[in-house]
């Protein structure tokens, strides 16, 4: 095969985009477009992308109208009640069952919130309930695999050997779990497992039947390892607060401080380095930092969601008490912004008119941070996390926790 005249930069090469006003005014522009996952123009232009086979004309590779259509669509998956039976009946039942096995026991939380998780991206997606721990370990782990080769741009190493063992989850993924889901709306009286697939059979000249295939991965992946790997972000940083504000650990029975918990650690660790786009007309941040128009963008989240200016001079600490300027995203871009911003946000935070009650959804994550605390969980003091190597990305592979009566 020829090699392209055109290629995408490395992403080392790409202008950086660091602080929080520049990176808003990027994610927030009609002129700029997705770079990671190639919608058509770029496919054109530069070809396919390692992305493309999981994700390619998803909608998280769309644009414009296309995009708005499609997201208005699948906004319906994320209304209030449809939150609350994701968080209520699939989520907190295997969540207390897990606890209650759990209890006196020492376990990895990697593992622990994964089965329960992977419970909400299998109802998200529509898929057939999942029941036991062995199924639910099966779609975790091939959603995993998918979500590692999706961004194989970010590793360091092993990048053709992640490839390779994404593509063989997503085609087992397609036999043992989508095939059958998709086999069953097509069958009279076969139960309607809702979620998305059911969404899109209903409107069928929406997106063809492999781009269907695709969107359910998107909404596989960027659902189910997402906030598991936030959540030891989040007490590990909760845990090192609490021994210099011994007085604020009892807050953990609310939900409302678990929501702030969840938010400053989201910030400080959102799930990707950067964002990749490209601006499409020249365009001036307001830093003063002019754009090309075709400039590839790395918008560095990590350093936006730290700006000093917005955040104060102690903006890369952990603070869930933070003061915060009126309009400012209190999680930084952890869950992006603009057009694309997380579909899934409210589902995992909760939404702005939240209550304190527990039979009202509250967010998956304030949620299992409540109901983990609750059980006494407490890290393990006979081992230590350990994290992922060779990616960019800060991910914990194990964090051991233990559960009894807190002390
Ligand atoms: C802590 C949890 C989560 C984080 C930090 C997170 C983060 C993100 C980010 C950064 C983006 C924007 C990507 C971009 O602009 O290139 C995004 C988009 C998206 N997320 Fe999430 N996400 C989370 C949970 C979820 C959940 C639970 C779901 C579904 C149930 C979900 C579904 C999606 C989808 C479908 C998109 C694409 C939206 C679009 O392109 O319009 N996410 N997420």
């Amino acid at each position: 095969m020829g090699e392209r005249e055109n290629a995408v930069p490395a992403v080392e090469e790409m202008t950086s985009v660091t602080t929080y006003a520049d990176v808003a005014a990027v994610l927030n522009s009609l002129a700029v477009r997705q770079a990671l996952h190639h919608d058509r123009a770029l496919k054109q232009e530069f070809g396919p992308t390692p992305s493309d086979e999981f994700l390619g004309e998803s909608l998280l590779s769309l644009h414009g109208d296309e995009h708005f259509n499609r997201r208005r669509l699948e906004s319906r998956l994320f209304t209030k009640p449809s939150r609350a039976q994701l968080e209520l009946d699939v989520v907190w039942p295997a969540l207390h069952r897990l606890l209650q096995r759990s209890q006196g026991t020492s376990t990895d939380l990697m593992v622990f919130s994964r089965l329960v998780l992977i419970r909400v991206s299998g109802a998200v997606v529509g898929l057939a309930p999942i029941e036991d721990l062995e199924t639910a370990d099966r779609l975790r782990s091939l959603a995993e695999d998918m979500f590692l080769a999706n961004g194989v741009r970010y590793l360091t190493e092993n990048q053709d050997e992640i490839t390779r063992r994404g593509l063989e989850s997503r085609d087992a993924f397609r036999r043992e779990f989508y095939a059958p889901a998709v086999r069953a709306l097509t069958v009279q009286d076969a139960p309607d497992h809702g979620g998305l697939l059911s969404l899109l059979a209903e409107k069928p000249d929406t997106v063809s039947s492999e781009v269907m295939f695709r969107e359910a991965i998107l909404f596989l992946i960027a659902s189910s390892t997402t906030t598991t790997n936030a959540l030891p972000h989040a007490i590990w940083d909760a845990e090192r607060w609490f021994a210099r504000h011994p007085d604020e650990r009892a807050a953990m029975s609310e939900f409302a401080f678990c929501r702030l918990i969840a938010t400053e650690a989201l910030r400080l660790h959102p799930p990707v380095p950067r964002l990749l786009r490209r601006s499409t007309e020249p365009m001036t941040l307001p830093s003063g930092l002019k754009l090309r128009a075709g400039e590839f963008l790395a918008l560095d989240l990590i350093s936006s969601s730290q700006d000093p200016d917005v955040f104060g001079e102690d903006a890369g600490e952990f603070n869930p008490l933070r003061a915060l300027q009126k309009g400012v995203w209190p999680f930084g871009f952890a869950f992006g912004g603009g057009a694309h911003m997380c579909i899934g946000r409210t589902l995992v935070l909760g939404d702005g008119g939240t209550r304190e009650d527990e039979t009202e959804p509250q967010g998956l994550f304030p949620r299992f941070l409540r109901e983990l605390y609750k059980a006494g969980m407490r890290l393990d003091a006979e081992r230590s996390p350990t994290r992922r190597e060779g990616t960019e990305k800060n991910e914990y592979v194990e964090f051991p926790v233990a559960f009894g009566t807190a002390a």
